[in-house]
């Protein structure tokens, strides 16, 4: 008999869990069966789905007791803390959105174009990655594996729906003073050097994700990393300009074929035609796109790429679903 699996979205109405909606029934996944959840104040939210009117649930610690085969978490760190051990003990396996368990050396981090063997390790929860840091590791890992990399130098411009429903609507409303939901400052017009919160080292809590969860993924902790992340008024996609210095020299045409080659890259670099990755060209695509690929003249062994990516889909929902179809 052919076994059906039972799937919880939970935090289906926010960003990232109605786009894992839409992801999965353009997968149409054979043999699942779905429950959507979210927290009490959407409770009761109609969403449509597979053809079919879902209503979302309250999630609650009682939430995992009817038995569920793997769940993806889209609902923030607090609520992963909670529910993710709850879901986990009770047989499930939690594919985590949030940064809760990143760092966690019991917790997988997975991006399947770059280390889909760590999902086997799994203990019922695996941390899906930061949105810019996902992004990043899909062109550096075919680079790392044939040029080893030494330094990584991250600039980051990163769109409002990083932040959720709120970014949007600061961004779309031109919000400023006390009508701003969730910048410190108006977006609108601005690029604002702040993403998640200040450390005392001085770099914000974002930028420290990209530097850890980059060593994490590529299995690599002896990277020297810096990383300058930055929001721009674009609604989704976020662009990444990506300075690498490699332990051994490189020919341009051959990292430009190595990328072509590689997984879930599109390589986009015709400067002579105007060519080059877009956030409006990357909105609604799985792929990360890479552009702009020159040597840095500066320094040894070094190259430069623009790389732009749906933060909402490979950074986040589609990457989760391509976990879970590494799972079954
Ligand atoms: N946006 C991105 O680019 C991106 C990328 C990677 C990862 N992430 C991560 O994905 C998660 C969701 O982000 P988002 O952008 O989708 O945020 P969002 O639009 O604000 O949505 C948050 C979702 O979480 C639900 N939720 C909040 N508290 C809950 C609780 N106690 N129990 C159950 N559900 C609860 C909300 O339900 P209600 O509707 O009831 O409030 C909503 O469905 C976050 O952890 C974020 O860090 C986001």
């Amino acid at each position: 008999m052919t076994k059906t699996y039972k799937l919880a979205i939970v935090g289906a109405t926010g960003l990232v869990g109605r786009t894992a909606l839409k992801v999965l029934e353009e997968k149409n996944l054979p043999n699942f069966e779905y429950k959507l959840f979210c927290s009490k104040k959407s409770a009761g939210t109609k969403l449509r789905f597979m053809g079919k009117e879902y209503i979302a649930e309250e999630l609650k610690d009682s939430s995992f007791d009817e038995g569920f085969d793997f769940a993806i978490f889209s609902a923030g760190g607090e609520t992963a803390k909670h529910f993710a051990p709850i879901a986990a003990s009770k047989g499930c396996i939690v594919i985590d959105n949030s940064s809760a368990f990143r760092m966690d050396e019991n917790v997988p981090l997975v991006v399947p174009e770059v280390n889909p063997e760590d999902v086997s390790w799994n203990k019922g929860i695996i941390a899906n990655p930061n949105c810019s840091t996902i992004q990043a590791v899909v062109p550096l890992k075919p680079l790392d594996d044939k040029y080893k990399i030494k330094r990584i130098v991250y600039s980051t411009y990163q769109a409002c729906s990083g932040a959720g429903r709120k970014g949007i609507e600061d961004l779309i409303t031109k919000a400023t003073g006390n009508s701003l939901k969730k910048f410190p400052h108006p977006i609108y017009n601005n690029c604002l050097p702040h993403i998640d919160v200040f450390e005392e080292d001085g770099y914000t809590k974002e930028e420290h994700k990209m530097i850890n969860e980059t060593r994490k993924i590529l299995g690599r902790q002896d990277i020297r990393i810096t990383a300058t992340t930055v929001r721009v008024p674009v609604e989704n996609c976020h662009g990444e300009s990506i300075n690498i210095e490699f332990e051994n020299d490189f020919v341009l045409e051959d990292v430009i074929n190595l990328l072509k080659n590689s997984p879930g890259i599109i390589v986009e670099d015709d400067v002579s035609n105007n060519i080059y990755p877009l956030a409006t060209n990357a909105n609604g695509h799985d792929e990360v796109f890479v552009g702009r690929i020159r040597k840095d003249f500066s320094n040894p062994n070094s190259l430069n790429l623009w790389v732009v990516a749906d933060n909402i889909r490979k950074g986040a929902a589609s990457n989760a679903i391509q976990i879970l179809e590494k799972l079954i």
